[in-house]
């Protein structure tokens, strides 16, 4: 990776800190799963106990990662950071888990993509508090047991389907995020663009909110974007006009489609007949990997019914097609 890339990607998550609500008094939306952590935190704390193992799951960008530092600032814990892709050998698991104190909550992203032979560490870890490691082969092979101190397993997924069942059976509090309301994203953006010091006027909050894809990151990425462009001109606040150029260069449409989910649709009408078609042969034509197309196009595209899923693949629905055809007309 490029110098370049890597501090774009630490601007990137440095401005999703700047606006990631810091208690559940400031984060908007979610209010169910919002009040049962609430009697999770505060049942564990009249017992003085660590939090139950606990699950987010649901597509990018609702605030997965967001709960988990909610739920340690609540308990008081360190957080620890890893990610399931991060872990690629047994011993990676074993060394982030007896370097946890007692209290810590260790936060594994994207749970889905853990190795099973690496996932099978966590069980005893989670049931209790156990490390076993196997050392030498064959006849003389042991298992060393090693006590961990209390701790507490956050983990996230955007594909909870591909969690194994006794994994997920550990969790003892699973939580779906939901897309956002409209009226929660708006009350998102208001929030962030007070934090980020820039004027925006009611008609250009409800615009972004319909562009949003219902997801605060996206609501927020283009409330950065759209401040960037009031600053180059010279203007003081966001409004209708300065959207209309924004949604211009970055290719947004009216329903917050972008470039590649509009591939999406045109591939599915003109390379398939409409579908339906298997999502290898949507990820080459595209270039894009499976699981991209998985868990960041193909589920707002089913949201809000441009594409069904079927047994034999990916198909445009009749919405669908009519707006691909849409697109490729106004392409001509
Ligand atoms: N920023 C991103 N997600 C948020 C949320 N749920 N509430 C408030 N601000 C946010």
């Amino acid at each position: 990776m490029s110098e370049n890339n890597i501090q774009g990607q630490k601007e990137e998550r440095n401005w999703e800190n700047l606006l990631r609500p810091g208690g559940f008094d400031e984060y908007i939306g979610q209010d169910l799963v919002k009040r049962s952590l609430g009697i999770i935190l505060e049942a564990a704390n009249k017992r003085k106990e660590s939090i139950d193992h606990i699950l987010f799951y649901g597509q990018a960008g609702l605030g997965k990662t967001t709960l988990a530092h909610i739920v340690a600032k609540e308990t008081g814990g360190n957080l620890k950071i890893t990610s399931g892709p991060a872990i690629e050998k047994t011993g990676d698991l074993a060394a982030i888990l007896t370097n946890l104190e007692k209290g810590d909550i260790l936060f594994i992203d994207e749970i889905h993509r853990l190795n099973r032979m690496i996932e099978e560490i966590l069980y005893p870890a989670m049931e209790n508090r156990s490390l076993n490691i196997v050392l030498g082969k064959g006849p003389s092979a042991r298992t060393l047991s090693i006590e961990l101190p209390p701790f507490s397993l956050i983990a996230a997924t955007t594909r909870i389907d591909m969690l194994s069942g006794p994994l997920r059976s550990r969790f003892g509090g699973t939580f779906r995020l939901d897309y956002y309301s409209l009226s929660d994203i708006a009350e998102i953006i208001k929030r962030s663009a007070k934090i980020l010091n820039v004027n925006i006027d009611s008609d250009a909050i409800k615009t972004i909110a319909e562009v949003s894809r219902f997801t605060p990151r996206t609501a927020n990425r283009i409330l950065k974007r759209a401040r960037d462009l009031v600053q180059v001109k010279n203007e003081d606040t966001i409004n209708k006009n300065c959207l209309k150029e924004l949604f211009e260069v970055l290719e947004i449409d009216n329903l917050g489609l972008e470039y590649q989910d509009r591939r999406i649709l045109s591939i599915l009408k003109d390379q398939f007949g409409g579908g339906p078609a298997g999502i290898g042969a949507i990820s080459s034509s595209l270039g894009e990997e499976k699981s991209v197309i998985e868990s960041v196009y193909e589920p707002y595209l089913i949201k809000i019914g441009l594409i069904k899923r079927t047994p034999s693949g990916r198909a445009l629905t009749d919405k669908g097609l009519e707006y691909a055809e849409k697109c490729s007309k106004n392409k001509k």
